[in-house]
């Protein structure tokens, strides 16, 4: 069974959206570890009500950056996973970290990349005026944000639309962007070419799978 760590900061809807992805089959691995920066993050008790193991590494208790990513490395190392997956974890990691899971870690962004990376992509996108926004799942490399693109998800932007109305109807196809993905990269359906920097597709070069919409709701 394909074995997963999810970093987390908070909410933690990702996470829960890919645990009862693999409750329910959709997601053909095991959620061996559960990370969080935050002691107060919500998701850590999602995660204890679900009996999967969480450390709580909090980053404020660490003399610096390399101190707390080593940490993490260390507890992640430990239970050997083959994907580490980002699901809202709001900590900039030090490249040496991020060489060490180099092509088995991924992230979630809510927007779609390239445009917006960083932080309050919701509002930037308000801001510009678009009609379309939605999430994108990438690998993570030293770039933020900025990894090959694997999937992602649109969702139209409505007039009067608040950032709190364009985030809940982004998440919602988070959850279900996210369990599909990393099943794709589990099956080996999708898989990412390091030495041509190109992303295959059931064998066949792809620049990022999109899931479609099958129901929107606007609220
Ligand atoms: C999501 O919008 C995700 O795309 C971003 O942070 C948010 C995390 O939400 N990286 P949650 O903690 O999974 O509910």
């Amino acid at each position: 069974m394909t074995r997963l760590v999810v970093l987390i900061s908070g909410r933690g809807s990702n996470f829960c959206a890919l645990a009862e992805a693999v409750d329910r089959h959709e997601l053909n691995a095991q959620i061996v570890l559960v990370v969080s920066n935050r002691p107060e993050a919500a998701g850590i008790d999602e995660a204890r009500k679900r009996g999967i193991p969480v450390a709580v590494i909090d980053h404020t208790a660490c003399a610096d950056r390399l101190e707390f990513d080593r940490a993490v490395a260390k507890r992640i190392s430990a239970v050997n996973p083959e994907w580490v997956v980002l699901a809202g974890f709001m900590r900039i990691l030090s490249d040496e970290f991020i060489e060490k899971f180099a092509g088995r870690m991924v992230n979630i962004h809510p927007s779609l990349l390239p445009a917006y990376p960083g932080l309050h992509s919701h509002r930037r996108a308000l801001a510009d005026g678009v009609s379309e926004h939605g999430a994108t799942v990438h690998l993570v490399t030293t770039q933020l944000d900025g990894g090959p693109l694997l999937g992602r998800v649109r969702v139209p932007v409505c007039v009067g639309d608040t950032e709190t109305m364009l985030n809940e109807r982004v998440l919602q196809q988070e959850h279900r962007l996210y369990p599909w993905v990393l099943n794709l990269l589990i099956e080996q359906r999708l898989q990412w070419d390091q030495h041509a920097r190109q992303l295959l597709l059931d064998g066949e070069p792809c620049d990022g799978v999109e899931l479609q919409q099958t129901e929107m709701n606007s609220a």
